[in-house]
C-alpha cells in the first residue's frame, strides 16, 4: 500500500490515511501536529479536544500507529509545542499582538479550571507528557532536540519571560537504528540545540523552515528512503525530501495548504531536475 502514495501529497485524515501503510515501510518520519487548543485548520479532531490530557493521549494513540508503519532502523522526530492555560481558550495574544490566527480559539470548548494542574496561567507540559508516554509505549527517546526561534511568533504577557523555543524529539523504534554523526558533524548539525528562525510560508503560519529539516533527513536517512509527514502544512518536508534526494509522502487535511503543499514540491521537482541536467 504505502507504494500508492510514494512522492504524493494527499489531501485527507491522517488518522485514517496512515492505516493504508505498510507495517516497517517508512524509514523517516518528520511532524509537527496541530498544536493543543490552538487553531482550526479543517474537520480534524486532533487539537480540538476539551481536556489537555485528552489531546496528549490522542497523540500517543497516532503514533503507536506511526510506530506500526516505521522501519526498524528508522526515526522519528515530533515538534510539538506547548500553551499555557488560559481564560479564554489558551494564551491567545490580543490586541496589538492577536494574529490572523488567534481568532480560532474562540472554536475551541476547554474544561474548566480545577485548581490544580488546570489553573490560568499554567504551562501544562504537553510535550513532555506526550514523550514520556510514547516511552511507555516502548520508543527510545534519543534526543531532546531545543529548537531555538531568533524570531519567534510574540506570545507577550507582562508577568513571564516570552517562550522562544520548541522541542523537536529523536525518537527511534529500535536500538539499532540508522545515524550519520560524521554527516551531522560536517553540517554542524551534532548538538542537541538548533538556532533557526520561522518561515511563515504564504497563508501557512506555522511552517517548518526547510534548513531545520534538511539535517534531520541527512543525518537520519539514506538516499532514495522514505520520509513522511502526517501533518504536512506547507509542504516543507516534501520539499526538504526532495532536496535530499529522498521520496516523500505527504498528508495533510486542509485543502488550501494541500495546493499549497503541491505547488511548492512541483517548483521544488523542477530545480532539482534542472540541477541533474545542469551536472551531467
Ligand atoms: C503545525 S501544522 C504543520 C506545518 C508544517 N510542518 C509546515 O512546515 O508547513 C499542522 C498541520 O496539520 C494539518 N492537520 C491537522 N489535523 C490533521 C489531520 N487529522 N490529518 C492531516 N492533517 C492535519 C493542519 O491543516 C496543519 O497544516
Amino acid at each position: 500500500m504505502t507504494n500508492e502514495y510514494l512522492d504524493k501529497i494527499i489531501c485527507g485524515d491522517s488518522e485514517r490515511l496512515l492505516k493504508n501503510l505498510s507495517n516497517n515501510s517508512i524509514h523517516l518520519i518528520i511532524t509537527s501536529p496541530p498544536y493543543f487548543g490552538c487553531r482550526v485548520y479543517g474537520n480534524e479532531t486532533l487539537g480540538r479536544e476539551e481536556h489537555p490530557i485528552e489531546y496528549v493521549n490522542n497523540i500517543i494513540k497516532f503514533a503507536s500507529e506511526l510506530k506500526r508503519i516505521l522501519h526498524q532502523q528508522g526515526s522519528f522526530y515530533l515538534n510539538v509545542g506547548d500553551i499555557y492555560f488560559g481564560t479564554k481558550g489558551f494564551s491567545r495574544n490580543k490586541g496589538s499582538y492577536a494574529r490572523k490566527t488567534d481568532k480560532h480559539y474562540k472554536e475551541h470548548k476547554i474544561v474548566k479550571p480545577d485548581g490544580k494542574y488546570l489553573q490560568y496561567k499554567q504551562l501544562l507540559m504537553l510535550p513532555e507528557r506526550i514523550a514520556m508516554g510514547m516511552q511507555e509505549q516502548g520508543w527510545v527517546l534519543r534526543n531532546k532536540i531545543i529548537w531555538e526561534k531568533p524570531n519567534p511568533v510574540p506570545s507577550y504577557s507582562p508577568d513571564r519571560r516570552y517562550p522562544v523555543y520548541e522541542h523537536i524529539f529523536h525518537f527511534v523504534k529500535s536500538r539499532k537504528y540508522f545515524f550519520d554523526l560524521e554527516t551531522a558533524k560536517k553540517l554542524n548539525n551534532h548538538r542537541d540545540i538548533y538556532r533557526n528562525g520561522i518561515e511563515p510560508f504564504g497563508e501557512h503560519q506555522a511552517s517548518f523552515p526547510v534548513s531545520l529539516i534538511k539535517p534531520l533527513i541527512l543525518t537520519t536517512s539514506k538516499e532514495n528512503e522514505i520520509v513522511l509527514d502526517p501533518f504536512m502544512g506547507s509542504g516543507t518536508t516534501a520539499v526538504a525530501a526532495i532536496e535530499c534526494d529522498r521520496h516523500y509522502i505527504g498528508f495533510e487535511i486542509n485543502e488550501d495548504f494541500c495546493k499549497i503543499a503541491e505547488k511548492r514540491v512541483k517548483e521544488a521537482k523542477l530545480i532539482s531536475k534542472s540541477k541533474l541536467i545542469f551536472t551531467q
